[in-house]
């Protein structure tokens, strides 16, 4: 019988402590959580091994300070790199989220070779570039999760405005992970009705802008980083999809190669994810307007690219 699939979190921060906890709690992999602080990644693995007694999942947790123990990953998602603070934009951790991230892709294509990598780091979609162009892995096995995140936060607000469970609710949300998102009510239903029929414009119009502001608004109440349960189970049910070849159609960060009139640039569009990791990119007709605002997305992912030379 094959073993349990092996999941690598790198970063032992929220975001990626909160994974591991996922994974396990799931029971999706064993899980190696790495971070370049000596204690932290061993001190939570420790914790959250303690914690499989009482809830009954039974993987393998262990924390590391370097790559060894990740070998032959099936899946890596890399979250490390620093948070927003209050006043940051995602484009302020450019330059030392793309060092760390790079030199964490080094390590991962190292050990890893035939992993697909799920990028949660911020500016997410300049950073999946990174870890792309670092990797050397063909475009299906490097991927950003943000369209999860971004549709999950719009999900949340409009089954609280119906008040209807959020089962019912699939909202579309396109493009960076970014101010510049594009969240599409035209294709955001409850239990198949447009929420265009459901939702008066003026709240609607408050839904879409509280989606694109729905990090800086954690960021704001934290105020000592940024969100990271739902960016996190975000990231997980990306990697649940490959790891059990779902087929699911999620929206992710992948590279476009002239899809939606977008060339060799990351951006959030929906995908099908399996065990190739991303087996299809999914187009879909937009209206004028919507394609408009698309390439206005992917302009401020290409200004991050062009600042970074890749
Ligand atoms: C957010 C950050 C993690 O959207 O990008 O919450």
């Amino acid at each position: 019988m094959a073993g349990r699939f092996k999941v690598t979190v790198v970063g032992a921060g929220n975001v990626g402590a909160t994974a591991a906890h996922w994974i396990a709690a799931k029971e999706l992999a064993d899980v190696v959580l790495v971070d370049i602080v000596e204690g932290t990644p061993q001190g939570k693995a420790l914790d959250l091994a303690q914690a499989a007694p009482i809830d009954g999942f039974d993987v393998k947790l262990v924390g590391a300070n370097s790559y060894e123990e990740t070998a032959d990953s099936d899946v890596v998602i890399i979250t490390a790199g620093l948070p927003r603070k209050p006043g940051m934009s995602r484009d302020d951790l450019l330059k030392t989220n793309s060092d760390i991230v790079g030199n964490v892709t080094d390590q991962v294509a190292k050990y890893s070779p035939n992993a697909c990598i799920i990028v949660v780091s911020n500016p997410l979609d300049a950073m999946t570039q990174v870890a792309f162009k670092r990797s050397g892995f063909p475009k299906n096995r490097v991927m950003g999760m943000a369209g999860v995140l971004d549709s999950a936060r719009m999900r949340c607000f409009v089954a609280e405005e119906l008040n209807v469970s959020v089962e019912n609710v699939t909202c579309f949300v396109l493009g960076g992970h970014g101010d510049t998102m594009v969240p599409l009510p035209r294709y955001s239903t409850v239990a198949g009705i447009p929420i265009t029929e459901l939702i008066p414009q003026d709240r609607l119009d408050a839904i879409i802008t509280r989606t694109a502001n729905g990090g800086a608004e954690i960021v704001g109440l934290l105020k000592t980083g940024s969100a990271y349960y739902a960016p996190s189970l975000g990231a997980v049910e990306m990697a649940e999809a490959i790891l059990k070849d779902k087929k699911k159609i999620l929206p992710c960060a992948v590279y476009l190669e002239g899809e939606y009139g977008i060339n060799k640039l990351f951006v959030g569009v929906p995908v099908k994810l399996g065990k190739n990791g991303v087996e299809q990119i999914i187009e879909i007709s937009l209206t004028n307007e919507e394609r408009a605002a698309l390439h206005k997305s992917a302009g401020a992912v290409q200004e991050l690219i062009d600042v970074l030379g890749i």
